[in-house]
C-alpha cells in the first residue's frame, strides 16, 4: 500500500482529447487479449498522475483461476512503470451495455485511485459511458 488513503478527496479532472485517447487505446489493447476460454476479449488503459496512459489486456489460463482481468494487468503495467496515482480508467470490452469492472478489480482500483477518479466504459464502437470510482465500489476495504 502507498501513502494514501484508499479515498481522498482528489480530483480527477479529464478532458475530452484524453478521454478520446484512453478508450482508443483500451479499444486497441484488446486485440490482444488471451481470452480463448471465455471469447470475452477486455482492454483498459489507465491515466496516471504524470499523464501517462498503461495498458493491459485479460489473460486466461487453463487453469481458469489464474485468469487476470484487463484492469489489474493495465494497473500492474502502470505500477510497475512508477505511476503513484490513478486518474482515469478506460475500459473496452465486446458488449453492449459495456461491461464494468469485477468487484476484485474495483478494490484493486481504489488502491491507487479514488472516490473521483473515473472509470469509462467503453462498447465496441460507440459511445462510452462515464462512472466514478465512488460510485461503483462505496466503502471500499482499507487498512488506512
Ligand atoms: N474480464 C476482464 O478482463 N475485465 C472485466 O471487467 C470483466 C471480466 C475478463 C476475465 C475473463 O478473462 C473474461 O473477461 C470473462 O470473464
Amino acid at each position: 500500500m502507498n501513502a494514501q488513503p484508499a479515498f481522498t478527496a482528489r480530483q480527477s479532472r479529464i478532458d475530452a482529447s484524453v478521454r478520446r485517447a484512453l478508450i482508443a487505446a483500451a479499444r486497441a489493447v484488446r486485440r490482444n487479449a488471451h481470452a480463448p476460454y471465455s471469447r470475452f476479449r477486455v482492454g483498459a488503459a489507465v491515466w496516471d498522475e504524470s499523464d501517462r496512459v498503461h495498458t493491459g489486456c485479460n489473460v486466461e489460463n487453463a487453469s481458469y483461476g489464474l485468469t487476470v482481468c484487463a484492469e489489474r494487468n493495465a494497473i500492474a503495467a502502470a505500477i510497475g512503470a512508477g505511476a503513484k496515482h490513478i486518474r482515469a480508467i478506460a475500459v473496452a470490452s465486446p458488449t453492449r451495455p459495456p461491461a464494468t469492472p469485477c468487484g476484485a478489480c474495483r478494490q484493486v482500483l481504489a488502491e491507487f485511485g479514488d472516490a473521483h477518479t473515473l472509470v469509462v466504459l467503453a462498447p465496441p464502437t460507440g459511445t462510452a459511458t462515464d462512472r466514478r470510482l465512488g460510485a461503483l465500489l462505496p466503502e471500499s476495504f482499507g487498512l488506512r
